[in-house]
């Protein structure tokens, strides 16, 4: 998978072998392969060079400051949430022109930040919102650029709690509250309506629903240049979904193949957001086994990765595969594969036919890369990983495991 590979049956990321990473630095372990992102990142961007485009990664799938830098020096722009995220997208160098900011709550601090970092434009998700953003950008004597998202109402078919454009779904203005909203920047002095913006949903396996947007997000253009506004981006947000199990994802060469042949010719900049597509194949999971146990009714594995470390099977019921990392040959069995934590959701498998292995063997997760780490959380008192980012031979270590002390650091 990528450029985690099995070398007489030890899996290595690129020129490093897990096993001595796990040595070294312990588990859960996340590993980031650098060949794999930049891999990534290219295809993807390469996908729109025939439009003027901008590729803004989206910060969220994976926030840790190496790879933000890597993806920066490559020069991708960012898709950002919050202050926290402009926070760590400047850090890791990139350029404030190229960051968008997207979500519904953005502060009355959080906007003031990204006016004054002199962000590319806010996509913005209510009036309220607009009013606010005005308000605070007069206050500082500067117009900022702002884009609506626009809820098309367009079914994603992926897994409800990430789909994002639909009537009943929180984002994004409907058509006739995004006119209301175009139409009310012409009366205010602290914005200037620049773009449109929809995301629709996440892990998308198909491109119809894109292309449906699309087409609604493209006959509303039309309205707005009669309007006279001067529309100069068009935001597709992210979305593209990668194979985790038995999925068949569009490549994004044929995604950008696809939305181009609409897009061609326009007078926009064509921005995209992807995050999971660039990240989620380029990181692993590695963890320990701690112990085998085996009830009347299942056989569980115990490792030493909870729902802390990877939240996502426990959340969406989302599949990761799972393998040893040193391959023993030995006869499969159906497995529960659980953490430590107190939680019956805590499993990172269920009812899964793995080759059996013994406590203090290590296993790997795929797919990691994307919404692995940056959801992870403290629960049970637990340090959260440390995150590698091996390049050829190289390791860097890009974040390293928290210790006791950072846990209790804030408080009294
Ligand atoms: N743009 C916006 C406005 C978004 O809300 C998101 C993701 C993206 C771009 C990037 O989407 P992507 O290309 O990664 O699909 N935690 C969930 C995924 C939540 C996605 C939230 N928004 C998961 O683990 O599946």
């Amino acid at each position: 998978m990528h450029h985690f590979e099995y070398r007489d049956g030890t899996l290595y990321a690129e020129n490093v072998s897990i096993p001595e990473l796990a040595r070294e630095y312990g588990t859960p372990l996340y590993v980031y392969s650098a060949a794999t992102l930049r891999r990534h990142f290219q295809a993807f961007d390469s996908a729109f060079k025939g439009l003027d485009h901008m590729t803004c990664y989206s910060v969220k799938a994976n926030s840790n400051l190496s790879v933000l830098k890597l993806l920066a020096e490559m020069g991708a722009g960012m898709d950002i949430v919050s202050g926290g995220e402009l926070h760590r997208a400047i850090k890791a160098g990139v350029t404030p022109e190229k960051i968008v900011y997207s979500g519904v709550g953005k502060s009355e601090a959080e906007i003031r930040q990204a006016l004054e970092t002199g962000i590319y434009a806010f996509n913005v998700e209510s009036i309220a919102e607009l009013v606010k953003i005005n308000e605070v950008a007069e206050s500082m004597g500067k117009v900022a650029r702002v884009g609506f998202r626009i809820n098309p109402d367009v079914d994603p078919k992926t897994h409800p709690y990430i789909s994002t454009g639909m009537k009943k779904n929180k984002f994004g203005l409907d058509f006739e509250n995004s006119l209301r909203a175009y139409k009310m920047t012409r009366d205010m002095k602290g914005v200037e309506a620049v773009g449109m913006d929809c995301h629709i949903g996440s892990q998308l396996t198909s491109i119809d629903p894109f292309l449906e947007a699309l087409e609604k997000l493209l006959d509303f253009y039309g309205t707005l240049r009669d309007l006279g506004l001067d529309i100069q981006y068009l935001d597709l947000g992210g979305g593209l979904g990668i194979p985790y199990d038995a999925e068949e994802p569009p490549h994004p060469t044929e995604f950008g193949k696809a939305l181009g042949e609409k897009l061609i010719g326009l007078p926009l900049k064509v921005i995209l957001e992807p995050g999971r597509v660039i990240a989620g194949n380029a990181g692993i999971l590695a963890t320990e086994v701690l112990y085998a146990k085996s009830t009347p009714s299942k056989n569980f594995l115990i490792v030493d990765s909870a729902m802390n470390d990877l939240v996502r099977p426990s959340l969406y019921g989302s599949h990761h595969t799972i393998a040893e990392v040193v391959q023993h040959g030995r006869p499969a069995k159906m497995v529960d594969v659980v953490g430590p934590i107190c939680e019956s959701s805590d499993f990172l498998a269920r009812d899964r036919e793995l080759p059996e292995v013994m406590g203090g063997e290590l296993l790997v997760v795929y797919s990691a890369g994307a919404y692995g780490f940056s959801m992870a959380s403290n629960y049970n008192s637990r340090r959260r990983a440390c995150e590698l980012l091996v390049d050829g031979d190289k390791v860097i270590v890009a974040r390293k495991r928290e210790t006791y002390d950072d846990l209790i650091a804030n408080e009294i």
